[in-house]
């Protein structure tokens, strides 16, 4: 049977005997964009924690499942047993990307916040959950009853604010989430470290590795993280899949999160239903073309994290040391100056309201940003102490130093107004 997801990208060696690969690249990096005076520009997109374009290669590898694609699960005919291959191929090439144990449920999902939903439906009743006010809605809303832990001044604090609350918890089962990498800031937090914690005092850890895993590795294993969920649409693979990785008893034991066809294992007077994590809660036709162009992203980020994570900080430097040199931008940040982030930046400009920044910078110099509360309203609040909104700024594989330097300078022009 054909095998659909993308071909390894190979090294090559540059003429002073260096090993590379070729950064992955994405469509549409030059699509032209009108401005307001009549003219075009190519875009410069620094949307990535939005929406990240997709990865050529994703494009590939959903064109070649095309012409195959059918049923998964359900059909005995070629088309769909090469399908229902593509599919559970997709999610063995996730395991390995998050670095899963081989007993994991790896569940595909709509996207982060279906993740999570998810895992709230499947936690244990009286569940002790615990979560810090910084995170993005996604980790913050789904759960009944949280205690909601106010941002730690640095991450150390995170670590003894967390290690104090789920010692405080009641006895019982304890679920710490955190989010991996700030969809405000960019700063990471201490996984390994948290993850200590939590198990030290009985509880699970939960990851919200939206933002993280765009960027950089994540290795579940390494850092004996319990959950793990992300989106594809974050991850160069705009086709609407996400993903919940982690421990399967308490999935295998919950109510399915949807249920219907594909969740059942029998259905008569009474239902019974599917044992796996995955069937039981993946119940309807799942969205195949989104776990092949899921997978294809992965085993194209995997053999290139080395330039790409040394491509994305000279890029991330550019910007932040940049927006520093202009006195009427204020960068938002939770922890100190060198704190280590991924290419996420949020700022303020004096005397703008960032809707009117965002719109201007589209409109005058074709640049997409992001602008608002970015879906993580307590954690803007506390950083802006008030009602305000920020702009933000966040680079990926298709950006570019002439389109870091052109949001330089624009932002220079607007304080000259
Ligand atoms: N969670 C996405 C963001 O931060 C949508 O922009």
């Amino acid at each position: 049977m054909p095998t659909l997801l993308a071909p390894i990208t190979p090294a090559v060696t540059r003429p002073e005997g260096v090993r590379v690969r070729p950064i992955p690249r994405v469509v549409g990096a030059d699509v032209p964009v009108p401005l307001r005076d009549g003219g075009h520009v190519p875009y410069a997109n620094l949307d990535y924690a939005a929406s990240a374009p997709c990865l050529e290669a994703v494009n590939e590898a959903v064109t070649r499942a095309l012409p195959y694609y059918s049923s998964v699960h359900r059909g005995a005919g070629y088309a769909s047993q090469v399908t229902t291959g593509a599919y559970e191929e997709a999610r063995e090439t996730v395991r390995s990307f998050l670095g899963a144990w081989r007993r994991s449920a790896v569940v595909f999902t709509r996207n982060t916040t279906d993740s999570m939903n998810l895992l709230a439906h499947a936690v244990p009743a009286g569940t002790s959950v615990v979560v810090f006010e910084t995170e993005h809605h996604a980790s913050l809303l789904p759960w009944k009853r949280a205690v909601r832990l106010p941002a730690p001044a640095t991450p150390a604090e995170a670590i003894s604010a967390a290690d104090r609350a789920l010692r405080e918890s009641p006895t019982g089962s304890r679920l710490l989430v955190v989010t991996a990498a700030s969809n405000v800031t960019g700063e990471l937090w201490p996984l390994g470290e948290l993850a200590r914690v939590a198990h030290r005092n009985g509880a699970r850890i939960a990851v919200d590795a939206a933002q993280l895993v765009p960027h950089r590795p994540l290795d579940m294993t390494a850092l004996d993280l319990d959950y793990v969920a992300f989106s594809g649409h974050k991850l160069y693979a705009p086709f609407g899949a996400g993903v919940l990785a982690g421990r399967a008893d308490w999935l295998r034991a919950a109510e399915p999160y949807l249920k219907g066809g594909g969740a059942s294992a029998s259905v008569g007077p009474t239902t019974r239903w599917a044992a796996s994590a995955e069937q039981r809660h993946e119940a309807g036709s799942p969205n195949v073309l989104g776990a092949i162009a899921l997978a294809a992203a992965c085993e194209t980020l995997s053999p290139a994290w080395a330039d790409v994570a040394a491509r994305e900080e000279a890029l991330v430097e550019r910007l932040r040391s940049g927006l520093a040199a202009l006195p009427h931008v204020r960068e938002l940040r939770l922890w100190g100056d060198r704190a280590p982030r991924v290419g996420i930046v949020s700022f303020i400009v004096d005397g703008w309201n960032a809707r009117d920044v965002a719109l201007t910078l589209s409109e005058e110099h074709g640049i997409g940003v992001r602008d608002g509360k970015f879906c993580a309203h307590p954690f803007v609040r506390h950083l802006l102490g008030g009602e305000r909104t920020a702009v933000r700024a966040s680079v990926g594989l298709g950006t570019s130093e002439e389109h870091i330097d052109r949001l330089l300078t624009a932002l220079a022009e607007l304080a000259a107004r």
